[in-house]
């Protein structure tokens, strides 16, 4: 049984990249240790350590060292060689390989990259050492500059050779098609490739191909003016900008760098407000040539702007400077974040991940990790496309967080906001949103705002509410938002980036009701430990809970955590172990547990019990040696919203753990808050949850 993969491409600049963080990405989704081991790696000289290794161990949080990721580099590898000593790098490779191989439940071995005339020395040697380590192997062919005949040839040859030496193939993957062959070279894939072999042909992907502003930067050997935090900016398309400048302005592309030299202070300004204006499209960035510095006032007015493209002066002249430019290979790098989720989602897009995990992964050891419930739950996220509403759109992190769900493909959004503010947002964090996936609403100009105004009142009338009160309340973004959940018009809602807790689900309390058969909304958190998630509840709504509503928490909790995949044993925290303690609180809880065992025997239950003997096999052996739910409990109940807020944000800043939440349980349809200081991140994550929960 193999614990491991390699891959490999047959000639350079195939995109591996692409394919090594994409099956990296399922893989920490499935597997709880994970290795990343790259037998031979190519340092840029300097401090520059391999790109690849840097990028994948950031990225994936990995608990792997610099140095145990690789075993030679290739200065070394060739000075070896050249000495005839081929079996000391072999035994080398393997022997860091299989301390991996023993310490991770598996590793993902990343074939030497292949470059110019060497690649075919390269191709030999990762065949060699795949064939050494024992582990099957994933070709990736480039699709790139061959007609779909040639590809498929090359990759029998390759196959071939592989065979020969026996290194079992267990996918092929095509990468950087022409889209225009997509289908026919699929179709020759199936055609004529072993059965036995799952194959994939992934297409070329402009925004991949396209390099950044650090890269260019880093290129040209140029001195950063201006603009350090847009050097992320794709660059598709340069121009010289020595033409007059209404025919600069008219040559304008999406993303384009303009080369001019450093004395064109009009050429400079008209670039920055076309970068900002809306008639016009993204400028990526300048490189000023000729070592001409922009004259003092320029420079001053460039310096007073609040929002300036990356400016890069260059010794180089303008015709030297676009040669190099034009010759720039974008590589995907650690702070690249979004070319490495562009890279995930394409390989995703264009892959059975499902089929490729099953050949690859051929056992699977106990346990979740952060990574694998938060990969389990993007994908049944994924499975039916919810529809949620953001109230939110003038917080930055609500846009971020909506790009990244719209490119993942996860759910279709409904911001709300002025579209006007919403879009000159989206434009200066550089953000690109799907309009097939989002719809932006500005509640005061909806045209559904007399409909949800009127329902409003029909529903509260009897609780004191005027008409003039709804009017003024539907204005209001959460009250809109929830409305189009009451109504159907989106799935759930997530908000609370800016509104309070009690903002945020007042208006869901107060029409979206409870489901039928429970009286409490309350809340939970998922706690991602490193190794497990436990349940948390409720940290976020109930302040003081009587018993009966500590066993609908409990219930609600234990309910929630079987919908996301968690098997609850249920403990009801207190002071007091069994019947060591006594008082007011310890008898609420007691009551409390009582009740759940009454209304749902079915239920695994302990309480009281204290977190200690909760979570500890070794306290719960002294303190309750007869429970079944001591020592494993995995939802966890507090008394009171006092503890219960301040336990999980003790655990969640004092280990690391990632707090998912509050989620709100037991309202008709779903409704979550977030908190005023969440990340984007968390955002995401709260969405993602609030998708699943409207499918269930
Ligand atoms: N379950 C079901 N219904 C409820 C609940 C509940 N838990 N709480 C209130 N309701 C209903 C009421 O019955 C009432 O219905 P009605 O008007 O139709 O009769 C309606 O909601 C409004 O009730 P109020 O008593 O006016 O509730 P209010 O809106 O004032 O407060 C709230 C509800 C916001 C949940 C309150 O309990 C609260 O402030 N909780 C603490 C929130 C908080 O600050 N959490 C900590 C921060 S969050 C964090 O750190 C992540």
């Amino acid at each position: 049984m193999s614990k491991a993969i390699y891959i490999a491409s047959s000639e350079s600049d195939s995109g591996k990249a692409v394919i090594t963080l994409g099956l990296m990405n399922i893989l920490v989704g499935k597997i709880k240790k994970i290795a990343y081991f790259k037998p031979v790696i190519r340092e840029n000289g300097g401090n520059h350590k391999d790109i690849n290794i840097e990028t994948i161990i950031d990225h994936f949080g990995l608990n792997i060292t610099y140095e145990d990721s690789y075993a030679f580099n290739y200065k070394e590898l060739l000075k070896y060689r050249s000495e005839g000593n081929n079996a000391y790098i072999i035994d080398t490779i393997i022997s860091k390989y299989k301390k991996l191989d023993d310490a991770y439940d598996f590793v993902v071995v990343d074939g030497m990259d292949l470059e110019g005339e060497g690649a075919s020395f390269e191709f030999s040697s990762n065949v060699e050492i795949a064939k050494n380590l024992g582990i099957p192997l994933i070709l990736v062919a480039k699709a790139d500059g061959y007609s779909s005949d040639e590809v498929t040839r090359n990759v029998l040859s390759t196959l071939q050779t592989l065979s020969d030496k026996e290194v079992r193939v267990v996918a092929v993957i095509a990468n950087k098609a022409d889209p225009a062959n997509v289908e026919e070279l699929k179709s020759l894939f199936r055609r004529l490739l072993p059965g036995d072999v799952l194959n994939s042909v992934i297409p070329m992907t402009r925004e991949l191909k396209s390099p950044t502003m650090k890269e260019i930067v880093e290129a040209v050997d140029g001195k950063l003016l201006f603009g350090e935090n847009y050097l992320s900016n794709r660059v598709d398309h340069f121009i010289v900008g020595a033409m007059q400048l209404r025919n600069c302005l008219l040559h304008l592309e999406e993303n384009t760098l303009i080369v001019t030299p450093g004395d064109r202070g009009d050429i400079i300004i008209a670039m920055i407000q076309a970068n900002l204006s809306k008639n016009y499209p993204k400028v990526a960035g300048m490189i000023l040539s000729g070592g001409l510095q922009p004259d003092e006032p320029i420079i001053k007015l460039v310096e007073g702007l609040e929002r300036v493209v990356p400016i890069v002066q260059v010794q180089t002249g303008t015709f030297e400077t676009v040669k190099i430019v034009g010759a720039v290979k974008s590589k995907i790098y650690a702070e690249n974040k979004s070319k490495i989720e562009l890279a995930i989602n394409t390989f995703e897009k264009y892959t059975d991940t499902n089929a490729l995990v099953d050949k690859i992964v051929t056992s699977r050891p106990e346990g979740m990790t952060p990574r694998m419930f938060q990969y389990e739950m993007v994908k049944r996220a994924k499975q039916a496309k919810k529809h949620i509403v953001l109230p939110e759109g003038n917080d930055d992190r609500i846009l971020i967080a909506a790009e990244k769900l719209l490119k993942q493909g996860i759910v279709k959004l409904t911001i709300l906001g002025k579209k006007d503010d919403i879009e000159a947002s989206l434009k200066r964090l550089n953000l690109e949103l799907n309009p097939a996936n989002v719809q932006i609403i500005n509640p005061s100009e909806s045209s559904d705002l007399p409909d949800f105004i009127a329902t409003l009142y029909e529903l509260r009338k009897n609780k004191n509410m005027s008409f003039d009160m709804a009017s003024d309340l539907m204005k209001d973004s959460a009250y809109f938002g929830t409305m189009m959940v009451y109504k159907g018009q989106a799935d759930g809602m997530v908000s609370g980036s800016i509104n309070t807790t009690q903002h945020t689900i007042r208006p869901a309390l107060q029409f979206v009701k409870t489901r039928p058969g429970v009286s409490t909304v309350s809340s939970i958190f998922f706690m991602c430990l490193e190794d497990r998630v436990l349940v948390f509840g409720d940290c976020a709504v109930i302040p003081k809970p009587t018993s009966e509503q500590l066993a609908d928490i409990a219930i609600s909790s234990a309910e929630s955590s079987i919908k996301f995949g968690i098997q609850p044993k249920i403990a009801m925290l207190s002071y007091s172990s069994g019947t060591s303690g006594e008082g007011e609180e310890v008898e609420k809880v007691r009551r409390a547990t009582e009740l759940v065992k009454a209304h749902r025997p079915d239920l695994q239950i302990e309480g009281p019990i204290q977190y200690d003997a909760a979570v500890d096999p070794a306290v719960a052996k002294k303190k309750l040696p007869k429970s079944k739910v001591a020592g494993q409990a995995t939802v966890l109940i507090f008394p009171d919203l006092n503890t219960g807020n301040n336990t999980y944000k003790a655990v969640q800043r004092e280990t690391g753990a990632l707090a998912i939440g509050p989620i709100l349980q037991g309202l008709n349809k779903p409704v979550n808050d977030l908190s005023r200081g969440c990340t984007v991140d968390d955002i995401f994550n709260t969405v993602v949850i609030t998708a699943i929960q409207a499918q269930q």
